[in-house]
């Protein structure tokens, strides 16, 4: 694995490689979510390219930059052993040198909407890092995670509108108990961690609602009621949209997603899950047994 920092060292490792290249773009702390893109490019592409790079620009100013946990040592061995080829590692001059004035932005009113509304300027910064690394990295196809559900989206709508690379959209790991994995986990004491259990809970209550064919309406004020009661969870949004446009709906289907977002202690974490009972997130539905033995 070549582990390389500025532009001229990444064109010159990308250089003499045949086959289709896949590239995983991550702001690092990796964990089995991160390694599950690298596993699906490597299974799919003759050359694998990650990126580490904590981008300020989607950062609030009371957001966690400066504390975002930064393991590069044990970030270069996942990455060696997950069979990446090339390992971008850019400093901030690198990816904005002097001059650097452009911002790239999603204009979609769902842009502004979830995670959007309550960081604003949040994607545009994820849009403005990704052109700039589409540009650098030139892969053909390009692993987002769906824990990010509403990145994954406007990911998608960039690549096709700048004629970027294909996305490939990879489901949730998660940990046994069924807590999303985060590099901002590691926040969370073990008194939050046992609370943000609440989150796939209600996501998977949903799910069982979608199957059963009760009406949503109900089921969503149900769940909102219960995570707005929880100790230490403050919810932010528990709502039901289309797949393709983010969109609130009234009915359960399975072009439609769960989106939730809450602050646990120090943390704010999000999750999601599709509403097909026979699609990739009816894992969920295991975790509901449990509770109920
Ligand atoms: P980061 O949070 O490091 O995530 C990098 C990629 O890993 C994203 O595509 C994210 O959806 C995916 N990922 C995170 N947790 C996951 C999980 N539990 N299961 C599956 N995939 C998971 O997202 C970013 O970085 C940045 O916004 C970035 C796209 C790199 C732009 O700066």
């Amino acid at each position: 694995m070549k582990v390389v920092g500025t532009a001229e060292e990444l064109r010159s490792a990308l250089a003499g490689h045949s086959g289709t290249r896949g590239f995983v773009p991550t702001m690092g702390a990796l964990h089995a979510g991160h390694e599950r893109l690298m596993a699906e490019s490597r299974a799919r592409d003759g050359h694998v390219v990650v990126s580490i790079f904590v981008n300020p620009k989607q950062f609030g100013p009371n957001e966690d930059l400066s504390r975002y946990p930064r393991p590069f040592e044990a970030d270069v061995a996942r990455c060696e052993a997950a069979g990446v080829d090339v390992l971008f590692a850019p400093d901030v001059a690198t990816m904005y040198p002097p001059g650097f004035t452009t911002d790239v932005r999603v204009t979609s009113p769902w842009v502004d909407r979830w995670c959007g509304a309550s960081r604003p300027g949040h994607f545009d910064g994820v849009t403005t890092v990704l052109a700039r690394l589409f540009g650098l990295v030139r892969a053909d196809r390009a692993y987002f995670g769906q824990k990010d559900f509403q990145q994954w989206r406007i990911v998608s709508r960039l690549a096709a509108d700048l004629a970027g690379p294909e996305i490939v959209r990879v489901p949730t790991v998660r940990e046994p108990d069924g807590l999303a994995l985060s590099s901002r986990n590691v926040y969370l004491s073990g008194e939050n961690r046992s609370v943000a259990r609440a989150l796939s809970r209600s996501l998977a209550r949903l799910l069982e609602a979608s199957r059963e064919g009760s009406p949503l309406p109900d089921a969503l004020e149900r769940e909102r009621d219960r995570l707005s009661h929880t100790d230490g969870l403050a919810l932010e949004y528990l709502d039901v949209v289309r797949v393709e446009d983010l969109s609130p709906v009234e009915t359960f289907g399975p072009d439609r997603v769960a989106l939730v977002a809450a602050r646990v202690g120090p943390a704010r974490l999000i999750d999601n899950a599709l509403m097909d009972p026979a699609g990739p997130d009816s894992g969920l539905l295991a975790y509901l047994e449990e509770t109920a033995s």
